[in-house]
């Protein structure tokens, strides 16, 4: 009530309603109030172990919110119980031209053509270890840098994660930004199948090393993809020993917001307008890869209902990024107690 009837309407215009001033602004509080003593929502009645890794509950940030990890106690403050940091790229890059970040609070929905703007993995290995034990598991999201041309993407990503290996709970390969051209084409067999063999390979060496367990690597997709494109995304996934999905991205699908001024930007649309077809392809992952496939569901979850129409479509955790923006913070709290 207080966010959506006092501190929305006011972050909504403050700024000449810049979007991404607005997000800078909250991310600087955020960090500056992560470092008091903060204590992480714990109630054993909420935790979950997926992928061998123990989550305080089902809840996370999705990825792009904290590219380069600055507010990771505040996070856990607010009550998520992951937080997937990144996307980030081998290099450190600006973005896309601004603005790049639209509202379109009639449809409750965002339109971001961000281009992964990130302060480049080795920053975020360096934070996240002067962070030392994190609250909560943190995934790290890892992509490919605008200025590497498609044929080196696996040199890219395996750069990135031999250099976080140590900093993450698991590992979120992103082939599904539609901001980073020609990055979706990833998804493809061959292509997909040479990325995942790759950073697989790093994945044994590294673990046989330290006498530790492989770091659990989920794909997350798009939800652009027709039926027979995530089948067959999914045997690959299969051949390669992945962890889970993570279903989806943003989309390049406007049906959901005919007709608004910004419905023409360019960009992946998230937000209300996305959770059918999320739910879509997550009840489409859970029927073609059987029960055991760990799947992280996300896209238009804004409330508890929604987050159990993700569970029964057979997400195991979900995530959310549009609704905590449009809910505010207690959203967390209320959707995490609603999975218990
Ligand atoms: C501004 C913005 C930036 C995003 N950046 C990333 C990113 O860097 N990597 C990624 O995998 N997803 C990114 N996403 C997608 C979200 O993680 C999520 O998959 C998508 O927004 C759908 O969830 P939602 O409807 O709850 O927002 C971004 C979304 C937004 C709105």
């Amino acid at each position: 009530m207080l966010y959506k009837h006092i501190l929305r309407p006011i972050l909504f215009r403050a700024a000449g309603g810049d979007a991404e001033a607005i997000h800078e602004f909250t991310l600087t509080i955020l960090a500056l109030l992560g470092r008091l003593p903060l204590p992480a929502m714990r109630d054993p009645s909420l935790e979950y172990t997926l992928f061998g890794v123990r989550f305080p509950n089902r809840v996370g940030l999705a990825a792009g919110m904290d590219k380069n990890g600055v507010a990771i106690p505040a996070w856990a403050a607010m009550g998520f119980g992951h937080v997937e940091v990144g996307t980030v790229t081998w290099r450190a890059q600006p973005g896309n031209p601004r603005p790049r970040l639209f509202r379109l609070p009639q449809h409750e929905a965002l339109i971001n053509r961000m281009g992964f703007n990130n302060a480049s993995s080795s920053a975020l290995a360096a934070r996240l270890k002067a962070l030392g034990s994190p609250p909560i598991p943190v995934g790290v999201s890892l992509g490919k840098s605008k200025v590497t041309p498609l044929e080196q993407a696996t040199d890219d990503y395996c750069a990135s994660f031999r250099t976080l290996y140590d900093c993450g709970s698991y590992f979120a390969i992103n082939v599904s930004s539609p901001n980073t051209p020609g990055l979706r084409s990833l998804q493809d067999r061959a292509q997909l199948g040479g990325l995942l063999a790759a950073l697989q390979m790093i994945n044994t060496r590294i673990s046989h090393a330290r006498h530790s367990p492989p770091k659990p690597l989920l794909v997350k997709i798009a939800p652009d993809l027709s039926d027979p494109a995530i089948s067959e995304l999914l045997e690959v996934c299969a051949e390669h020993g992945v962890s889970g999905l993570i279903a989806t991205n943003t989309t390049l699908d406007r049906a959901g917001v005919a007709g608004h001024l910004r419905a023409g930007e360019a960009g992946g649309l998230s937000g209300r307008p996305l959770a059918g077809r999320a739910l879509e392809v997550v009840r489409f992952i859970r029927r073609e890869a059987g029960p055991g496939l760990p799947i992280i569901g996300v896209g238009g979850i804004f409330t508890p209902d929604d987050a159990l129409r993700m569970r029964e479509a057979g997400a195991d955790l979900i995530q959310i990024y549009t609704g905590l923006i449009y809910e505010g913070p207690g959203a967390v709290r209320r959707i995490a107690r609603a999975l218990a």
